[in-house]
């Protein structure tokens, strides 16, 4: 099976899944057994190569499940339909490293793991916001090098974003999550730039306003941006919660940074080529005010010359949803679209997920070719 170690669950299952990480809890597991299925797990934290994965795909799989950092592309699909697979999930909500069409082609299902994520990655763009605000890593870095001699009126001075401008480029589930946390904790106006209007958002923060001026308590300002160099010029604080694709490559590069306000925040904690990497390191070398909060890099796991030596730079290493609950979710989510799709089970046309959590997945939680493929929707 390749020169990497692989575990073997369920070794009589009739089905043959491969798993290419080790995933958090038992319950996806038991979701893929239940389906009859013998699953193959990778134990090594090493990513796989294409040529890796094709290997063990051999010529035999019925369904894989697959991570962000491998390119889930044609050649992966043709080896895996000509092994007989009918379903390939990403262990993420996001699906950049995966062509779409080439899996559609190839009659192959493929899922991801919405509903999960929001809540977690949302709280990570407000834990990198507050640190980069605060300049938390710089100042913890000064303590640990034994440079703290004594409270000083002028040490680390930050941003106070209470009553400020956000910023939120992207207002899908976990752009308004982010934005909500921080208008209600914080009493931020907020500006967002979304190819959509987001109604529900727009009306919440209505309801809230009227909750603040029944308190008699100032209103916050929600509004729509045209451009997104409206939203770059007015805020004291972006975040960016967008998909990559051909239209987001790059969105924050030189030019935008520039129309920012000079201590302006930027997080991002969706991919890391939505921002040019190498302008950014420029920027904020130029701009020792500017303050920022990366999760994601353009490169995983190399970053560009300089950045992580900027201490106007805070980064984690692609983090945001990292909690127990959220992973074990989207191991669950992903072991469930395979069994569906395996097992003939429709798929689940409802944002809200948390029947999957517990009991017997009624469907495919999340397929996102469902419709070109002809996969019909649960209906209760
Ligand atoms: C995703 O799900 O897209 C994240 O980037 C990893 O959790």
């Amino acid at each position: 099976m390749g020169s990497t170690e692989w575990k073997v669950h369920n070794p009589s299952g009739s089905r043959r899944v491969v798993v290419t990480k080790e995933l958090p809890g038992k319950r996806w597991l038991d979701v893929l057994i239940q389906a009859g299925c013998k699953v193959d797990v990778c134990s090594s934290t090493d990513i796989l190569s294409t040529a890796e994965i094709k290997t063990v795909i051999g010529n035999r799989c019925d369904g894989a499940i697959g991570q962000i950092n491998e390119s889930w592309g044609e050649e992966m699909f043709a080896a895996l339909a000509n092994a007989g697979g009918k379903v390939y999930s990403n262990y993420a909500v996001g699906f950049d490293n995966v062509d779409l069409d080439a899996a559609t082609r190839h009659g192959v299902a493929v899922g991801n793991t919405p509903g999960v994520l929001t809540e977690t990655t949302a709280q990570m763009a407000v834990a990198l916001t507050f640190a980069a605000a605060r300049r938390v890593s710089e100042a913890e870095r000064f303590l640990r090098e034994g440079k703290y001699k004594g409270w000083l009126p002028t040490l680390f001075l930050g941003n106070l974003l209470w009553r400020k401008t956000l910023g939120v480029i992207g207002a899908g589930r976990i752009g308004t999550a982010y934005a909500l946390m921080m208008v209600e904790g914080h009493k931020m106006n907020l500006i967002y730039f979304d190819p959509h209007a987001n109604k529900r958002l727009e009306d919440y923060l209505s309801g809230y306003n009227a909750f603040l001026t029944a308190r008699k308590l100032p209103a916050v300002n929600c509004k729509r941006a045209g451009q997104i160099e409206d939203l770059l010029r007015e805020a004291d604080c972006v975040s960016i919660h967008t998909i990559l694709d051909e239209s987001t490559h790059h969105l924050i590069n030189k030019e935008r940074l520039a129309l920012m306000k000079k201590n302006a925040i930027l997080i991002n904690t969706s991919r890391g080529p939505v921002i040019d990497e190498a302008a950014l390191v420029e920027h904020c070398r130029t701009h020792p005010d500017f303050r920022v909060g990366l999760d994601v890099f353009e490169n995983e796991p190399e970053t560009k010359p300089g950045l992580l030596d900027l201490d106007n730079v805070v980064k984690v290493p692609h983090i945001a949803s990292a909690t127990s609950w959220t992973r074990q979710g989207m191991a669950t989510l992903a072991a469930a679209n395979v069994a569906a799709i395996l097992m003939g089970r429709p798929a689940w046309p409802r944002p809200d997920i948390s029947p999957f959590l517990e009991g017997t997945p009624p469907a495919a939680p999340s397929i996102l070719n469902a419709k070109e493929l002809g996969i019909p929707q649960y209906t209760d």
